[in-house]
């Protein structure tokens, strides 16, 4: 196959010295030792993980331009009825609430017309919609619209699409519909690709319409114009009523020109990522709102108008265009494997959580089998035979499946090893995942399971939390049985995914590939984000009808893959940190609450032995901003009386650097206790000590990017016991050049350092024999580093060098700038056993040495 490289990496042939920088603040060295080796890196270490969530495939991969094409999005979900505006799954027991409980979990059920998506040009009475489920065209789709037409011509049925059509200029673009009249309709129907102006891209008349059974129409358009939110068109010219069914507007250009395929620009995105594999379809989805809506592989084969739609927990309906099948065909066409997730019978235990009884399991195990069949049988198989009569007879690419998503503890251990044996004892070769829930591997599920080949853990973390906790995988004790990191990303603090976010992301898969004794896969979630429905905080690309643009942690997960090293080789890295230091907590100070009530006195500021800041509630309480929250001054104190979250008052027009706070804090009632911010920049940018969070029992430094994005940066401390109501605790806080010291009653409670910002990788490319350096200098200086070659035969002068950089952490691409940070590829000279290299700020640095 071949691929756009250009779109991915820009290449800079420009021939460099290697760089020395003298003035570089920054120093670290690296040596590499060639003589030792670590850790083999597993082949599948990089993959992808794809799910139904922000519309990502309906409205998104899925190449389908019209939205709710079969006319059942206004159709509530099975087993669930609308209560005040809400769905709520009928009542049935919990699987993981004791004594029969039942979840009171309901989503709100968004949608307020009968149509979906569909409209009249013109409010007016010379067209009337109504939904049928009279004469439907099949079971799947068993609504359809009555347009009853009074004045031809006047007035127009228009589909919206998924925010607007892409309709580019010369393009072909396939459309076809059902319908059946009344004996009055006769025709002429016209369709038509028109602007918002009313211009018409492309059209198409069908002369004559008039037939009392359902009817296939088709023709294909071509805009004379581009239109990146074009609307389609249906008007109708006699008098009478026809229904309508099922219309399709397809792209003739789909990724590999594939029939019912994916949308190419968003499809690349994969396939340049060479996955080894592809985890589908969920997530949350796998799971559903209630068994009865989790999605069924059986529903998502054969032609495409007989598929019967699963409901998204993501709150809309997926038609199930991408089905199993296509997925399938996917994997094979960008030669991935394929890792199919099923649904054990049981839904999302932070949805319904309700669940297919025991008894009732093997029912949902044949289910599972018969579509692991259909992958793998041979022709002769009753499901092999299907797929073969699907148009393929070879098998599919299956490798691995997984046994539910994010499911954990013994009760879920025991129908995993159910599942387990009767899967292995037919297909031996797959490879079995087993979940972990929703974070860590969870030693309470695995030591319930008989066997476990993969076990999946989640892993959504904070801005620089990967630097703070490098040793995460080293610190697991090994068994028998790998990790699958099925789903990790850096999803607070870093905006809707900045160049923090693809630093930190950069790190967290050095420590993957570091472990990879342990780590033998893994894959970023979520993958797509429509942005006109967005779902989930970051998101690794984004679009819109007719653009996209990946994020930056994309690019470093590329960069990565493309240059994942076959075994590791131990490093030593020593670094200098910069020998004059800024401050870095300079700002104001505050206090907050969340959804507690406290009482705040005597603050004081002292800077070098000289209180600089008393506080006066009597007299000089104006100097306090009053931002959020009931607050209260009295003569010595000021009390939050409101409930929730992100209570703050702090003090105007100063600032401070380095410096000691001290305060008196009494909680009087709610949930948690006391919030201290410092290094206050306005009311939403601020650091902050949070003394009896998690419902009093934790304490934890926080970071606040916007008012209410508020992100845990150092791990939760359990306390001691909870803060007592009523009582009054002396708080300091001692701000430093780089580090914030946090007492309570003159007892050190937590301390907040800088995380680390350099880090390094090595490894060897056994094919090209390349060593492969992999550095990440999150700081915001150069990085002059001195790299030894121990035990290395032979170094060619000249090298690769591959960076990643921005201009601050806050950098991202956009759909405007969908290229502003990429890869930049570039040839370096003078390489030897002992070089130097400025390692830019903010960047991510792939050396290829070559040995041979
Ligand atoms: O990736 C978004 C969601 O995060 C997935 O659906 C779920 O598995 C996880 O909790």
């Amino acid at each position: 196959m071949l691929i756009d490289m250009k779109r991915y990496y820009t290449f800079l042939f420009v021939c460099m010295g290697c760089t020395v920088a003298v003035n570089g603040q920054y120093k670290a060295s690296i040596t590499i030792d060639a003589s030792k080796t670590g850790a083999t890196v597993s082949p599948a270490l990089h993959g992808v993980f794809f799910e139904e969530i922000s519309h990502g495939g309906e409205g998104g991969l899925y190449a389908e331009l019209i939205q709710n094409r079969g006319f059942e999005e206004s159709v509530l979900p099975h087993g669930t009825s609308l209560v005040d505006g809400f769905i709520v799954p009928d009542k049935s027991p919990h699987y993981n609430l004791p004594n029969n409980q039942v979840s009171d979990w309901k989503l709100e059920w968004p949608l307020k017309s009968k149509w979906p998506a569909w409209r009249l040009l013109k409010d007016d009475e010379s067209v009337a919609l109504a939904l049928t489920d009279e004469h439907p065209l099949n079971k799947a789709t068993p609504h359809s619209l009555q347009v009853t037409i009074n004045q031809p011509s006047s007035n127009a049925l228009v589909n919206e699409g998924f925010w607007g059509i892409n309709t580019v200029k010369g393009e072909t673009y396939n459309l076809s519909f059902y319908i059946r009249t009344d004996k009055q309709f006769h025709g002429p129907v016209v369709a038509s690709l028109q602007s918002d102006n009313g211009t018409i891209l492309a059209s198409h008349t069908f002369t004559t319409i008039a037939n009392s059974e359902w009817k296939k129409y088709s023709c294909s358009l071509q805009p004379t114009q581009t239109d990146g939110k074009a609307k389609f068109v249906l008007s109708f010219g006699s008098k009478g009523t026809v229904w309508l069914d099922f219309v399709s507007l397809f792209p003739a250009k789909t990724f590999m020109n594939r029939k019912n395929g994916l949308r190419s620009d968003l499809a690349q995105y994969i396939a340049s990522l060479h996955p080894a594999f592809v985890r589908w379809p969920g997530g949350c989805f796998v799971e559903g709102i209630s068994v009865a809506n989790s999605p069924d592989w059986q529903t998502s084969i054969g032609p495409v108008e007989q598929r019967a739609a699963t409901y998204s927990p993501w709150g809309y309906w997926s038609s199930n265009g991408f089905g199993y099948h296509e997925y399938l065909e996917f994997c094979e066409d960008i030669r991935a494997d394929a890792l199919y997730v099923f649904n054990i019978g049981v839904s999302c235990e932070y949805r319904s959580g309700n669940y297919v009884p025991d008894d009732h399991v093997d029912s949902v195990i044949s289910h599972v089998l018969d579509g692991i069949e259909y992958a793998l049988g041979p022709v002769t198989s009753k499901w092999g035979r299907v797929r073969a009569a699907n148009g393929h007879p070879k098998p599919f690419p299956l490798k691995y499946v997984e046994v539910g998503n994010e499911q954990h503890g013994p009760r879920y251990a025991a129908r995993y090893n159910i599942f387990y044996n009767a899967i292995k004892s037919k297909y031996p070769q797959l490879k079995l995942i087993a979940s972990m829930g929703i974070g860590d591997v969870n030693r309470h599920t695995l030591d319930s399971m008989k066997k476990v080949d993969i076990a999946d853990e989640h892993a959504y973390k904070p801005a620089f939390w990967a630097m703070r906790n490098t040793d995460h995988f080293d610190k697991y004790k090994r068994g028998n049985w790998d990790m699958y990191v099925g789903e990790y990303a850096t999803n607070s603090g870093v905006g809707a995914g900045n160049m923090t976010a693809a630093l930190t992301d950069a790190v967290y898969i050095m420590s993957m590939e570091r472990n990879s004794d342990l780590v033998t896969m893994s894959s970023y979630a979520p993958l797509f984000v429509n942005v006109n429905d967005v779902d989930w905080p970051v998101n690794l690309i984004n679009f819109n009808a007719s653009q996209s643009f990946a994020r930056i942690s994309y690019y470093a997960i590329k960069m990565f893959a493309d240059n994942r090293a076959s075994v590791n080789w131990p490093m030593t890295i020593t670094v200098m940190p910069p020998a004059i230091k800024k401050p870095l907590y300079s700002g104001s100070i505050g206090l907050a609450t969340w959804d507690t009530q406290t009482e705040y006195a005597d603050i004081q500021i002292i800077q070098n032995n000289k209180t600089v800041y008393t506080s006066d509630f009597k007299n000089r309480a104006g100097e306090w901003q009053l931002t959020r929250g009931g607050w209260k001054a009295t003569d010595s104190s000021l009390t939050q009386t409101a409930m929730g979250e992100q209570r703050l008052a702090w003090l105007k027009d100063r600032s401070f650097d380095t410096y000691t706070l001290k305060l008196k804090a009494r909680r009087l009632s709610g949930y948690n206790a006391f919030i201290i911010p410092f290094a206050v920049k306005n009311d939403s940018v601020q650091l902050r000590a949070h003394i009896g969070s998690w419902l009093n029992s934790h304490c934890v430094f926080e970071s606040v990017t916007n008012a209410f994005d508020v992100t845990g940066i150092t791990n939760q401390f359990k306390l001691e016991k909870p803060i007592e109501t009523g009582r009054w605790y002396d708080i300091t806080i001692e701000v430093g050049v780089d580090q914030v010291d946090c007492y309570l009653d003159g007892k050190l409670l937590m301390t907040y350092h800088e995380p680390p910002k350099f880090f390094a990788i090595a490894g060897k490319d056994a094919i090209t024999g390349d060593i492969i350096l992999k550095v990440v200098n999150a700081s915001a200086e150069v990085c002059t580093t001195n790299i030894t070659l121990d035990n290395v035969q032979t170094i060619q002068p000249e090298a690769t060098l591959i960076t990643l950089q921005a201009p601050d952490g806050n950098a991202e691409n956009s759909l405007e700038h969908p290229l502003q940070y990429i890869p930049v590829v570039q040839k370096i000279s003078g390489i030897s056993r002992a070089s130097d290299f400025n390692f830019q700020p903010y960047s991510i640095s792939i050396i290829r040495m070559h040995t041979l």
